[in-house]
């Protein structure tokens, strides 16, 4: 059930956000006030991003996803995540695998942001070749009604 071949790995398309968002809630990926939507996916794929998805042959269900965005100078890879009864069977390699394979082929310097406790994703990303860029914290304006 769990091996690859049971899986594809693909571009999104209209109608994979249902499953998308029913994901990134079972994995803490998204929440309402990040303000990720069908629009901002689609736009960003637009701009030079990619979405990649990783679905059950069988079922059609939409078990992984790895967002790539793509802001002119740098590449940002995120909300990538694999459902949980489907995690720990080395799933997010292929799809990690298939995003380095667009980064590559991008040719722009690419970050993530991970949390310092999440160390499935830290093991999984420092194996793919990422380096710890150093202390830094992270700060955002989420509402800039406030500005
Ligand atoms: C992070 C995540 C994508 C990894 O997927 P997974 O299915 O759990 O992991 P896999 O079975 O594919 O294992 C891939 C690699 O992850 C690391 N890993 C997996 N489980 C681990 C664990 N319990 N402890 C440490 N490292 C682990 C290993 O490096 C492993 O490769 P290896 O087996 O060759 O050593 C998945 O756990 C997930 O979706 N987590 C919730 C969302 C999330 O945190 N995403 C990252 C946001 S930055």
């Amino acid at each position: 059930m769990n091996d690859i071949e049971n899986f594809i790995i693909r571009n999104y398309h209209k109608g994979d956000y249902p499953g998308i968002m029913e994901l990134w809630s079972a994995t803490d990926l998204g929440r309402p006030e990040r303000g990720d939507n069908e629009k901002i996916i689609e736009e960003s794929i637009t701009l030079g991003g990619c979405m990649l998805i990783m679905e059950e042959k069988a079922s059609g269900k939409i078990i992984g996803t790895s967002w790539m965005t793509f802001d002119g100078r740098r590449i940002h890879l995120h909300h990538f995540g694999i459902l949980p009864i489907y995690q720990g069977k080395g799933l997010s390699k292929p799809l990690l695998e298939e995003s380095l394979k667009f980064l590559k082929k991008k040719g722009f310097q690419v970050k993530i942001e991970v949390h310092r406790k999440n160390l499935k994703a830290i093991n999984l990303y420092k194996k793919a070749g990422f380096e710890y860029l150093g202390d830094y914290d992270v700060y955002i304006i989420r509402d800039t009604n406030k500005l």
